[in-house]
């Protein structure tokens, strides 16, 4: 109730040149939190929903309820156990490069608050994979799934990307529920290239069967499930080689979508570079889950995410097929209360058809 007009708008106004300095406050805040057990607890009492009706099983996971939050909130998970108090399903942490990398020149992040929506080129920045693990490993992991998002280094070129995601996957192996392979976002040169049929191949090849080597490794019956995350800008074609690849290599789900090079939807004119979220990509996210989950027949979950404002986009998806989401832009704009807003929605008269799926 207090969100939009005290802190949103506090929030806003003073990051208004630069809304990255408003993320990092926030980031900070949850960071400290983090490490309090009592604050944890005041947080989870205000926010968190539970029903058992919201739990499911999907790519063998168990989730406590089906919002998530979305990659490249928290890059470096410094934050997961204060998101998880706030009731979200999971999380999904990243997007996380083998070296560490500043990213693009700041501002990066552009709201267009008429359209609830945002554009960001924030290029991965992020501690690195050797750093973000080693931090972990000191750090209790939160009780709700967490997926790690890995994605190519920019100094890599693009013939070694490969062998950049494997460095990830290694270093985040113990602390990952499932991995998603970021491949499609807009902000780094010649990433989105290796959503094609060919390099995607090698690429989900490489990172499935290194996870497998892992999993024996480490003694674990059962390989982390690894996911992939593609863009709104393919074309069906596109999507169906996608799908042919995923279900080739035992890739266990697929995300879609991330954000758009497109400015349909949004009102006001902007030469801002980047990637747009939030409302305007909703109808062609929901439309590409509703083609995924068409064509993939249930053979593996779709995660829908994209400009899900609240119960009835959530809904929307849930119809579509989707058997999880994830919410980024929306948690922005209308903060935390939309996770138990959805969640209580869903409990009390959603349908979630894929909830009990594998
Ligand atoms: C500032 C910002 C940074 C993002 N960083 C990442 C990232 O590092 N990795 C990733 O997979 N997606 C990233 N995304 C995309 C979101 O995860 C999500 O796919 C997209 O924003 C659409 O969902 P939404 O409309 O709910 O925000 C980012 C989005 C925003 C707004």
């Amino acid at each position: 109730m207090l969100f939009k007009p005290i802190i949103r708008s506090t929030l806003f106004h003073t990051s208004d040149k630069d809304p990255e300095i408003a993320h990092h406050w926030v980031i900070d805040r949850l960071a400290f939190a983090s490490r309090h057990g009592v604050l944890l607890k005041i947080i989870e009492a205000a926010n968190a929903y539970k029903s058992s009706s919201l739990e499911r099983t999907i790519f063998g996971v168990r989730f406590p309820n089906p919002v998530g939050l979305a990659g490249g909130f928290d890059k470096n998970g410094l934050a997961l156990p204060a998101l998880a108090a706030l009731g979200f399903g999971f999380l999904e942490a990243g997007t996380v490069t083998r070296y560490r990398q500043a990213g693009n020149d700041r501002p990066r992040i552009f709201r267009f608050s008429e359209d609830s929506a945002l554009i960001n080129r924030m290029g991965f920045p992020n501690d690195g994979a050797d750093e973000i693990s080693e931090r972990l490993s000191r750090l209790p992991k939160p009780a709700i799934p967490v997926g790690w998002s890995i994605g190519k280094s920019k100094v890599t070129p693009q013939e070694e990307a490969i062998e950049d995601y494997l460095y990830s996957l290694r270093k985040l192996y113990e602390f990952a529920d499932f991995f998603t392979v970021n491949v499609s976002s807009p902000n780094t040169p010649g990433l989105r290239k290796l959503q094609e049929k060919e390099p995607l191949d090698q690429l989900l090849r490489a990172i499935v069967q290194e996870a497998e080597v892992l999993a024996r490794q480490t003694g674990r019956n059962t390989a982390t499930p690894v996911l992939v995350k593609i863009s709104p800008d393919l074309t069906e074609g596109q999507i169906d080689d996608v799908i042919e690849v995923c279900l080739d290599c035992n890739v266990r789900g697929i995300i879609a979508t991330n954000t758009t090079l497109s400015r349909k939807g949004l009102h006001k004119c902007t030469i801002e570079i980047g990637g747009l979220s939030g409302r305007p990509i909703y109808p062609c996210a929901l439309a590409i889950v509703q083609y995924l989950c068409k064509k993939l027949d249930g053979k593996i979950p779709v995660v829908g995410v994209g400009g899900i404002f609240g119960p009835d986009d959530a809904q929307r998806m849930f119809d579509a097929g989707a058997s999880l989401i994830q919410i980024y832009t929306s948690f922005i704009y209308e903060g935390p209360g939309i996770i138990k807003q959805i969640n209580k929605t869903l409990a009390t008269t959603g349908e979630t058809p894929a909830a009990k799926r594998e």
